[in-house]
């Protein structure tokens, strides 16, 4: 597809300054606006193309030196979210046309727009505020716009409220009078930027405010959680002066403001000075939330700061290029909370966190190149997934380490300054990055991000001779010839015990090298810093397992993760990747447990809905794995615990007492009881879920209204999400049941959290059922909810599909989308067939292999006392 196939507006006409006045009305749910837009003529015409949607106009003219034409007609064209605008008189390319509009918007109830957002106030009643959520196409629901990233303009923007609510736009405030009694708000000019980043928030907030730098930073949140906002306030002026010396850039505007909203589509957004965020990835206190809470707010709030520049200063000049936003932010958001938290060792989390889902979503063939074409709004949403973000973020993460991170951020500096207030593309990341290294990065890089999948790089030694051969990867292992062509540039990265080579690439598909006296210990892909798997023939693999003290904790995790998913592909057998973690049980790292753990549940889930034998049998092994070690370290914390220590403890806890230890069970009882009873303290934060999780299965329908009490009347916003995660943990059918009726509940689970209960159900067969059975059931409501256009429809046909792996589920699943309208989730819901047809093949091809492991290792349930 070339660029000419995007649906794009006409370009006779383009914009130039908004000059936008906003009011309103929570009464009936609409909003009267007024905008003046300057236009500059670019070509003689008597019509204006722009994008609007869900509005009615009042009075439309074009004013020329002065004089006002009334327009002729004003079309609406619902499918392409267009507004044709046509004049008795031509626009000529001498005139400074100002198109005027009066127009009347809804302050809908889609977090999409300019909408609606309700919270219970101190005193219990119900309360509104009206908030932004304009990327990627819906600014065009809150005035009528010229809705391109490409498109950048000024905006003024004037809102009218009532006198006691806040008022807040991405510029300060430059004049405040009361007129009628209403108060108007006009905010400064901002500088160019595109229609996606535009925001307004009105309403009864408070605020709390940090100093630390130059300009304010301030949280703003519904009364009577301001003072969880301390935390954000604090890192996000510490992170603005560090991206300012980092790109060497100045932030450009006045004021930095964060708000949390009660109810949010995404989990945050960049708006330029005005970052909206869902209410638990902004505030956070230590004495009611966790280190994981911890990390994810830390993660989001430099995630949307590092947007400030790479994507407000300098965005991609079309949709395509999102990954150049998304991508970035990422990676710097690791590079940030290194910088603030080196103890948090967050580096060493990516290689299980953003390395492995970009692997598992590009090992689909419905997966897509991180630069993918899009031609039109209802395609852009699906992108926003884990090839833009994680696959776009190892992408950099493996050229910052080819370059050096030094001059790394020496090229985004070159493009940062190049670039601003303008568009790019690609390749202009990649002249900037040549340009500070003096390499040809876009011969290397030209494929990752142009070319779909990755490579598995198959291992075959015959004496000291080592050959590295390159194929495509899929998850079901039947690449077809056609499907593997691409050869990547692949760096190999291979770890000997004194040294890494670090410049051999592979970009033919094999190589063949004598390693000598190396080849009694190397391992491929060191710290897994390259985009790849790599299998082993058994006998290496083994060695590798018998020497963990030689890899470091990168490589042991990538080493586990990649055992597992050429398991789970068939490249490999299950066997191998039992044998290597049941011999890691003194692993003391955080992140290689997480991946271990991970692994394991993987075989566990693949094998829900066989013979109970074998989920049975890796239960044990789960329980037999994590004992020893959750008791050596306890699951009482403390303030001189580390972080990642605290995590390794929770993460013990959860998965010996899930696996059935009775001693975790009965102390996870009995801190459950006292906390029924009022002690709220009685469970530390780091093992709440656990503990909710473990209550709910033992003790059934009590545990779950404790649960449902909390969520009424929670101590914090995570301590809720905790609870609605874990109301579907038990099987027994009348839960089941009232958990899924929950989903439809919005004065208990919002339409934002509805993924939520889902959590739990979807950790036993029963649940998955139920799951599939309730969307099939509600589909046309399910729709209406969340229409096709937002992002949340897409995640609940794969939460609720992706799960179901019986060769019967997937036929009826497929069966029931077959003549159905796909629109907006085509993607997610082909991906979750196709993960369910590998696990399909995965359980027929490696159930005797997995049971004959299991008994020669003595965790086969039905030779076992252990159950
Ligand atoms: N730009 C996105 C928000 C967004 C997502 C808008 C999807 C429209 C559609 C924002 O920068 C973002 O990426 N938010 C992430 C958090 C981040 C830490 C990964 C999110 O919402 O989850
Ligand atoms: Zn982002």
């Amino acid at each position: 597809m070339s660029k000419n196939d995007r649906e794009i507006l006409p370009q006779d006409v383009l914009p130039l300054h908004y000059d936008l006045s906003l009011e309103p009305d929570f009464k009936t749910f609409k909003f009267n606006g007024h905008l003046e837009l300057s236009l500059d003529v670019v070509r003689d015409t008597n019509t204006v193309v722009l994008n609007a949607l869900d509005m009615e106009f009042g009075s439309v003219s074009v004013i020329i030196d002065g004089k006002e034409t009334p327009a002729n007609s004003s079309n609406f064209d619902e499918e392409a979210q267009t507004v044709t605008i046509e004049f008795p008189i031509t626009l000529s390319k001498s005139a400074d046309p100002v198109l005027s509009i009066d127009f009347i918007g809804i302050l809908n109830d889609k977090m999409a727009g300019f909408y609606r957002s309700s919270y219970k106030a101190p005193d219990g009643s119900k309360k509104w505020l009206a908030t932004t959520q304009m990327e990627p196409t819906d600014a065009r629901r809150a005035f009528p716009c010229f809705d391109e990233p490409a498109h950048k303009c000024t905006f003024s923007i004037t809102l009218v409220t009532d006198p006691t609510l806040t008022a807040l736009s991405n510029m300060d405030a430059a004049s405040e009078v009361i007129k009628d009694g209403k108060k108007i708000t006009t905010f400064s000019k901002s500088p160019l930027m595109s229609t996606y980043l535009v925001a307004f928030v009105v309403g009864d907030l408070k605020y709390v405010e940090s100093d630390l730098f130059r300009i304010p930073v301030r949280v703003y949140t519904p009364p009577g959680m301001e003072e969880r906002g301390h935390f954000s306030a604090e890192l996000a002026a510490k992170t603005l002066a560090f991206f300012e010396k980092t790109f060497d850039m100045p932030f450009p505007l006045p004021k930095m403001d964060m708000v949390a909203i009660p109810d949010f589509s995404a989990g945050a957004m960049e708006n330029w000075g005005l970052i909206t965020y869902r209410v638990v990835d902004l505030l956070f206190d230590e004495k009611t939330d966790g280190a994981a809470t911890k990390e994810r707010v830390a993660e989001v709030v430099q995630h949307e700061l590092a947007h400030q520049w790479f994507g407000n200063l300098v965005t991609m000049d079309w949709w395509e290029g999102l990954w150049l936003n998304e991508g970035f932010a990422t990676w710097m958001s690791w590079f940030s909370c290194n910088n603030f938290y080196p103890d948090w060792k967050v580096w060493q989390n990516y290689v299980v966190d953003n390395l492995q889902s970009a692997l598992s979503l590009d090992g689909l063939r419905s997966s897509h190149p991180i630069e993918v074409p899009v031609k039109k709004a209802d395609e852009i949403n699906q992108i926003f997934d884990a090839i833009s973000y994680s696959k776009g973020s190892c992408v950099l993460r493996m050229i910052s380490k080819f370059l050096g991170e030094d001059t790394f951020i020496k090229g985004i500096q070159i493009y940062l300054k190049r670039h601003k207030y303008g568009n790019t593309e690609t390749a202009d990341l990649w002249n900037a990055l040549s340009e500070a290294s003096g390499k040809d990065v876009s011969h290397i890089m030209d494929i990752w991000t142009k070319q779909v999948g990755f490579p598995v790089i198959t291992v075959e030694e015959d004496g000291t001779k080592v050959t590295f051969r390159q194929n495509r990867f899929l998850n079901s292992g039947d690449v077809k010839p056609e499907e593997d062509r691409t050869l990547y540039p692949v760096f190999l990265g291979i770890r000997t015990k004194s040294s890494v080579m670090e410049d051999l690439t592979l970009d033919s598909r094999e190589i063949t090298l004598d390693l000598g006296s190396d080849i009694d210990f190397y391992k491929v892909n060191a710290d897994q810093s390259g985009i790849f798997r790599t299998s082993y023939p058994p006998s290496r693999l083994a060695k590798l397992g018998a020497n963990p003290q030689l890899l470091s904790v990168e490589d042991r995790a990538g080493l586990v993760a990649d055992a597992g998913a050429l398991a789970s592909s068939g490249y490999q057998k299950t066997s191998g990747l039992l044998s290597l973690v049941s011999q890691w049980q003194d692993e003391t790292e955080f992140v290689v447990w997480q991946e271990m753990l991970s692994r394991i549940a993987l075989i566990r889930n693949a094998w829900i809905f066989e013979s109970p034998d074998i989920a049975d049998s890796i239960k044990i092994l789960q329980r037999e794995l994590t004992a020893p070690m959750a008791h050596k370290m306890g699951w009482s914390f403390s303030e001189t615990d580390g972080h990642v220590e605290s995590q390794l403890k929770a993460l013990l806890f959860s998965v010996a007492g899930h696996a059935g230890d009775e001693t975790i069970i009965a102390s996870a009882l009995d801190m459950f009881d006292k906390y029924s009873k009022g002690d709220k303290s009685a469970i530390h934060p780091n093992i709440k879920g656990a503990v909710f999780g473990i209550a709910v299965k033992e003790l059934g329908a009590p545990a779950w209204d404790v649960l449902l009490e909390t969520i009424m009347n929670p101590i914090s916003t995570d301590e809720k999400n905790t609870a609605y995660r874990n109301l579907g943990r038990s099987n027994d059918p009348e839960l089941i049941k009232k958990t899924i009726d929950l989903l439809f509940n919005d004065t208990i689970v919002k339409p934002q959290d509805i993924y939520l209960p889902m959590a739990g159900l979807r950790t036993h067969k029963e649940g998955i059922v139920a799951l599939w059975k309730w969307t099939k059931n509600n589909w046309d409501e399910i729709v209406r909810l969340l229409p096709p256009g937002l992002s949340m429809l897409s995640s609940v046909v794969s939460v609720t599909t992706s799960g179901y792996a019986t060769p019967a589920g997937l036929a009826e699943i497929e069966k029931f989308f077959k003549n159905k309208p796909t629109k907006g989730f085509d993607q997610g819901l082909a991906q979750s067939l196709e993960s369910v047809r590998s696990k399909l093949s995965w359980v027929k091809r490696d159930t005797s292999d997995v049971k004959k492991w299991l008994k020669e290792s003595g965790f086969y349930s039905k030779d076992s006392t252990r159950l």
